[in-house]
């Protein structure tokens, strides 16, 4: 049975694709339009079929075609500044059409789901570490974007006898340390990504969002957890659906935070580079502080192998280092 990747060709999914192949599974087509995702991120062996994962002709035909017994859905838009300014963008893209996926996948009789969610559902998050159980209070569109699908996965889940794993991403940072994939996308948003291009120059400074937020230093804190590992939360995911376990949802973070001046000292350690850093004003939408409670996913067999951001920050720096020669190529 093939596993569908929605989203296989972008940042996180692309790992994915990595781990399941490293991980024995036979077949494994992606779909993408390629819009933030690149084609040669994917091996060789797996189907890339490019397209829209709304378009319900071609992931039905997509499904019956390679047997599909199971999807993991990671297609979305990300950027949580972009979900403020374009929120209608982000409720076509993250919600309307995974509705549609997830009709899909009833109608053609995929019974496993694998979503990707978002620790932005939290919100400002009344305690820290977040219990999975913790109300959701979402202070983005992207958040709501997000929380939206989940609540149709369990409802359909319900109706449909679908089985779903819930999946909420905190921070996700490195890049495959065997060096296969990382972070590709050229205007990433994401803090390690642009501190990594900061201290090897294909940007000229950085910016910190926010130096007076309630945290120590000032700074947000976040949970970053290396992508690889992430990729191995699915897997596990994968495996207790296909064993017949029930829907969860599950926190995917080290419980452990860091903050933006931090990690922005990490990378100049690691790096060896020094480089610009502009205090700026806060970025709209950005919750303080956010730090998994893991605990439930660690419980399924989950054991991280790349909890250390000094780690985290080499792969990326890496990853970086190769993006630039492939450019000049
Ligand atoms: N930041 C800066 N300067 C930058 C980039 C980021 O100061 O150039 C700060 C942000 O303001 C924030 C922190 O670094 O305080 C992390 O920002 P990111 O853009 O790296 O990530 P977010 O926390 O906004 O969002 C990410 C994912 C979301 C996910 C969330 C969960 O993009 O999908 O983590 O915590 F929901």
């Amino acid at each position: 049975m093939a596993v569908l990747v929605t989203g296989g060709a972008g940042y996180i999914g692309s790992h994915m694709v990595l781990a399941l192949l490293d991980a024995g599974q036979d077949e494994v087509v992606v779909i993408d339009d390629l819009s933030t995702g690149f084609a040669w991120a994917l091996p060789p062996e797996v189907t890339l079929v490019q397209g829209d994962m709304g378009d319900q002709a071609l992931v039905a035909e997509t499904i019956r075609r390679h047997k599909v017994d199971a999807i993991a859905h990671f297609a979305a838009k990300i950027v949580v500044p972009d979900s403020v300014t374009d929120p209608l963008g982000y409720y076509l893209n993250n919600t309307v059409k995974s509705r549609a996926l997830i009709e899909t996948a009833v109608r053609e009789g995929v019974r496993h789901v694998i979503f990707s969610s978002t620790a932005a559902v939290y919100g400002e998050p009344a305690v820290v570490p977040v219990p999975e159980d913790l109300p959701t209070n979402p202070i983005n569109p992207y958040g709501r974007s997000k929380l939206m699908t989940e609540w149709m996965l369990a409802d359909a889940a319900r109706a449909h006898g679908l089985a779903t794993v819930v999946l909420r991403y905190f921070n996700v940072a490195g890049a495959d340390p065997r060096g296969r994939s990382g972070q590709s996308t050229p205007n990433a948003t994401h803090l390690i990504k642009v501190a990594t291009q900061a201290a090897l120059g294909t940007r000229s400074h950085m910016e910190v969002f926010g130096t007076d937020y309630p945290t120590p230093d000032g700074s947000c804190l976040r949970d970053y957890i290396q992508v690889s590992d992430l990729a191995d939360a699915h897997l596990v995911a994968l495996n207790h659906l296909r064993g017949g376990g029930e829907s969860l949802t599950l926190n995917c973070g080290y419980g452990q935070g860091y903050s933006v001046l931090e990690v922005i000292q990490v990378v100049k350690e690691v790096s060896g580079r020094d480089f610009e850093v502009r205090l700026s004003p806060r970025r709209p939408g950005d919750p303080s502080r956010i730090v998994a409670e893991a605990e439930r996913i660690r419980g399924l067999g989950w054991t991280p192998r790349h909890d250390d951001l000094r780690a985290i920050v080499s792969q990326a720096l890496a990853w970086e280092g190769s993006l630039a020669t492939r450019n000049q190529r």
